[in-house]
C-alpha cells in the first residue's frame, strides 16, 4: 500500500476529486517538465536536429514499460482515437464477418469499426450487458469463428467490469481473430502486459490514469504488423528523417519497428516530457501498488455506499480502480451539481456514478462522499 501522495499534487485541501477516469491531475514535477519543454521554445536556436528524437525515445521507452513491451513496438499518436483508426486501417475482414464490441463501449473504439464493418459488408456484434457482470464470460462466448477482430477494453467504462485479457487473448488466437484494445480507462493503474495479452493492437491516451498532459497517446503494435500503413504520411516517419539537408531525397523506407505509425509533429517539446515525467513516477510507484492502494479506498466506497442502496459489481469481476454505483430508484439528475457544490467530484455516465480515486484520495475523501450520499439517499429514496 502507498501512503497518499497528495504533497506531489496541487489540490486543495478542501476538494475531494474521485474522478481520475475524466482526467488526472497533473503532478507539479510534470508541469514543471511541461512548462521546461515549452520554454525551450523562446530559443530554437538551441534545438538541434537530434533533439527531434531524443524526446520522442524516452517517451517510446517510458511507455513501453508500462506496457510491458519492446520500445520498438510504440508509436505515439494524440489520442485512443488515432491509434484505434491505425488499427482498423490495417486489419483485414470480409464480407459477412463480424467485428466484437461491447455494449456502451466507448465511442473512440465503436465509430471506426462501425465504419470498417460498413465498407466491409460486415457487421458489428455487440457483447451484450451481461446480468451477472462478467464480462470476461460474456465475451468468450461472444468469440465464434465468423469474428475477424475483437475490439475491446480492459475495463468496461460504464460498469467498471473487468476483463480477464489473457483468457481474451487466447481465444481469440484459437478462432484467429485480431484482438485490439483501448487501455486508456485502465493503463496505469491495473496491470497489464502484452507479453501475456498478445494484441495485435493496443492503445491508451495518457490524460488519464498515465497521469500526463492532453493529447499525448501511446500505441503498441505487435511485430507483424509493423509493414502496415499508417494513417499519415509525414517526414519524421522515413528511413532518412535524421538528416535535415537530405530529406527531399524522398525516401521509400519508413524507420523501424512502430516508428512509421508516429503522428506528425510527434517531437512535441513540451507535451512529451511531461507525459514521460509522469509514467515515470507511476513505474516507481508500481502500477500494483497503485491498484491495491486505490482498490482498498473503493472497497471502502462500495461497502458504505452499499449501506445507503448503491449496488456495484462484485468485488472479483470489477476493476479495482473504477467503482460504478447504481441504485433502483435510479441517480438524481442533479447528483453531480450537489456534489460539485461541495467540492466533490466524481462522474455520472449511463445510468451509473463513477467513482475514480487515485494515490491523492485518503480516507477522508471516502468519508466525504459517502456522508454526501447518505443526504442524497435520504431526500430520494
Ligand atoms: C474508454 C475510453 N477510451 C478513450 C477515451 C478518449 O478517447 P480519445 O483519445 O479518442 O479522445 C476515453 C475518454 O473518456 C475513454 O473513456
Amino acid at each position: 500500500m502507498l501512503p497518499c501522495q497528495r504533497h506531489l499534487f496541487e489540490i486543495p485541501d478542501d476538494v475531494t476529486y474521485l474522478n481520475c477516469a475524466y482526467m488526472s491531475p497533473l503532478m507539479k514535477q510534470v508541469v514543471e517538465a511541461g512548462n521546461a519543454g515549452l520554454a525551450r521554445k523562446l530559443r530554437p536556436w538551441e534545438l538541434t536536429p537530434p533533439q527531434f528524437f531524443t524526446g520522442a525515445e524516452e517517451f517510446r521507452e517510458t511507455g513501453a514499460k508500462m506496457l510491458d513491451a519492446d520500445a520498438g513496438c510504440a508509436a505515439i499518436v494524440p489520442s485512443a482515437s488515432f491509434g484505434l483508426g491505425t488499427a482498423a486501417r490495417n486489419l483485414p475482414i470480409r464480407k459477412h464477418q463480424s467485428i466484437l464490441v461491447l455494449d456502451e463501449q466507448f465511442p473512440s473504439n465503436y465509430y471506426p469499426w462501425q465504419r470498417l464493418a460498413e465498407e466491409n459488408d460486415a457487421s458489428l456484434k455487440v457483447v451484450p450487458w451481461p446480468e451477472d457482470h462478467d464480462w470476461t464470460a460474456a465475451v468468450l462466448a461472444a468469440l465464434t469463428p465468423e469474428v475477424a477482430i475483437a475490439a475491446l477494453p480492459n475495463v468496461q467504462w460504464t460498469s467498471g467490469g473487468l476483463l480477464d485479457l489473457v483468457r481474451i487473448g487466447q481465444a481469440c488466437r484459437q478462432i484467429g481473430a485480431a484482438l485490439v484494445l483501448d487501455l486508456t480507462q485502465s493503463l496505469g493503474a491495473l496491470p497489464f502486459s502484452v507479453r501475456e495479452v498478445q494484441p495485435d493492437f493496443a492503445v491508451a491516451a495518457n490524460y488519464k490514469w498515465l497521469m500526463g498532459p492532453y493529447t499525448t497517446g501511446l500505441l503498441y503494435v505487435a511485430p507483424k504488423w509493423h509493414r502496415g500503413i499508417p494513417l499519415e504520411e509525414n517526414w519524421i516517419q522515413r528511413a532518412n528523417a535524421s538528416d535535415f539537408t537530405t530529406l527531399i531525397l524522398y525516401s521509400p523506407d519508413y524507420d523501424e519497428g512502430a516508428r512509421r505509425f508516429d503522428m506528425g509533429e510527434r517531437s512535441n517539446f513540451a507535451l512529451l516530457p511531461a507525459a514521460v515525467r509522469a509514467m515515470r513516477q507511476l513505474l516507481d510507484w508500481k502500477v500494483s501498488e497503485i491498484s491495491a492502494t486505490v482498490g482498498v479506498l473503493n472497497r471502502q466506497l462500495a461497502e458504505g455506499a452499499a449501506e445507503l442502496g448503491f449496488s456495484s459489481p462484485p468485488e472479483s469481476l470489477r476493476a479495482p480502480h473504477y467503482l460504478c454505483l447504481r441504485r433502483k430508484v435510479g441517480i438524481p439528475r442533479e447528483l453531480m451539481d450537489l456534489l460539485a457544490s461541495e467540492k466533490i467530484y466524481v462522474s455520472v455516465r449511463g445510468s451509473a456514478v463513477r467513482v475514480t480515486p487515485h494515490v491523492y484520495n485518503s480516507e477522508a475523501d471516502v468519508d466525504r462522499l459517502i456522508a454526501c450520499l447518505r443526504g442524497v439517499a435520504l431526500q430520494t429514496s
